[in-house]
């Protein structure tokens, strides 16, 4: 660790008063709260990879929408459980314009985040058939929504998705699913932290599957639109955003307004269920909570328990957003795009500094540039790896914290700055300098 920018002993007196037992394996949270000790101590700005914050101003057009809504009173009003009207009837058209999908504004339900969303939509899945006690999480994956299986209590299963790309994803999932004790199946789709993003063979095996099986498939869309290889920002007009609701009935879907719209501090965001999940009858879910259909049960006992409804003003702001989005004078897709151009200056400076990419390829065609990647450094462990680069001024997570089977890290480039890119450079080659001897 010759010259490294950061004093060992300091970054070491931060890992100990944090009690964090293996830094490498530390979580989200715990990196950023390490980084904040240590940054404050030294003086010395990191490379902060390790949170999937926005690193854009929020957009306006909700910002506008939500003050006009405080204004004109809303703070003092109880929002309907499931949503405003105004908010449904936007979020249908929304999914219609840019998934091709019908989907009746009943089943589009605001949630505080997807956070709020994937938490009741786990209660419920997991109860709709005592035999069905498990969650299948198709990895790597956000590891949130594993925190929030342990929270519940509830059982999960998992694989990577690595080796399981195209039709090998047929027979992995059947022998899974085939055991009968699968309820829901879920994953993210661009990938968080992988960044592939599963094509329509892929969505079709997924929903033939849930057909067959009777399994609710959860689509967490949080980066929605953000494959730019392909110009997903027309209204009404292909290419639309894959899904896997073109391939069964049996779906949810998490539209998080946190990435698309720059909106994460207001949480709120949407859950929407297919027509036919919504107004289906579960004797099992319907005895546990004393509810009627799938989608009253997540309604009128889950979200009602749990907040009560999403707050007011800032469902007039997603209210806007959508809106704008439909009629087409918001370009959502042209503000984010900044995203993807900053990571293809980052890939190419660790790639070039001896680090190589992990997962690399949507099957025969390379990842799309976006919000995160995944990094390697030869004879390295993903654990290693987060531990040395702290040294370097570097923040990342491990992919083992995600799911993944792979060695490696997770880079996310919202938060790094396009000034700090030649300190990056400066600090990759050091490490490299240091490290391939
Ligand atoms: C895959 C995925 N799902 C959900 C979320 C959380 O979304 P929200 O902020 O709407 O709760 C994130 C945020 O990083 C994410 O990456």
């Amino acid at each position: 660790m010759n010259n490294s920018p950061l004093n060992k002993t300091v970054v070491d007196s931060k890992i100990e008063l944090l009690r964090i037992p293996n830094v490498g394996k530390a979580s989200i949270r715990e990196i950023v709260a390490l980084v904040n000790l240590v940054e404050e101590e030294t003086g010395v700005k990191y490379i902060r990879m390790e949170m999937g914050v926005p690193g854009l101003p929020p957009s306006q057009i909700g910002v506008n929408a939500e003050i006009e809504a405080l204004k004109r009173g809303v703070a003092a009003i109880y929002p309907m459980m499931d949503g405003i009207k105004p908010l449904k009837e936007e979020a249908s058209k929304f999914i219609k314009n840019f998934l091709d999908i019908d989907l009746k504004a009943q089943g589009c339900i605001a949630t505080v985040g997807s956070m709020q969303g994937t938490f009741a939509a786990f209660m419920a899945a997991g109860n709709v058939n005592k035999k069905k006690d498990t969650t299948l999480f198709i990895d790597p994956g956000f590891p949130v929504q594993k925190q929030q299986m342990m929270v519940l209590g509830m059982k999960y299963e998992t694989f990577d998705v690595f080796n399981f790309r195209g039709e090998k994803l047929r027979a992995k999932l059947e022998g899974i699913l085939s055991k009968g004790n699968i309820n829901s199946i879920i994953y993210s789709n661009p990938n968080n932290p992988a960044w592939i993003c599963f094509n329509d063979e892929e969505l079709k095996i997924i929903g033939e599957l849930a057909n067959k099986y009777d399994v609710i498939v959860m689509e967490d869309l949080a980066y929605f639109g953000m494959d730019f290889r392909i110009d997903l920002s027309k209204p009404g007009e292909a290419p639309f955003q894959p899904s896997v609701a073109k391939y069964t009935d049996n779906y949810i879907l998490f539209i998080s307004s946190s990435k698309i719209f720059s909106y994460a501090g207001q949480r709120c965001g949407l859950m929407a269920i297919s027509d036919q999940l919504f107004n289906r009858d579960y004797p099992d879910l319907q005895e546990r909570f004393k509810g009627t259909s799938f989608g009253d049960t997540v309604t009128l006992r889950l979200l009602y328990s749990i907040s009560s409804g999403t707050s007011h003003s800032a469902q007039w702001a997603l209210t806007a957003m959508f809106k704008a989005a439909n009629e087409g004078s918001f370009n959502f897709v042209e503000e984010i795009k900044e995203y993807g151009e900053k990571a293809k200056i980052m890939k190419a400076l660790f790639l070039e500094n001896g680090f190589g990419l992990v997962y690399k390829n949507d099957i025969e065609v390379p990842i799309a540039d976006g919000f995160y990647f995944t990094i390697s450094y030869p004879n390295m462990t993903g654990n290693q790896l987060v531990e040395n680069l702290l040294y370097y001024g570097i923040s990342a997570i491990a992919l083992d914290n995600t799911g993944s089977d792979e060695e490696g890290i997770r880079a996310c480039v919202s938060f790094v700055k396009r000034e700090q890119f030649g300190e990056l450079e400066e600090r990759l080659k050091l490490f490299n300098d240091n490290y391939s001897k």
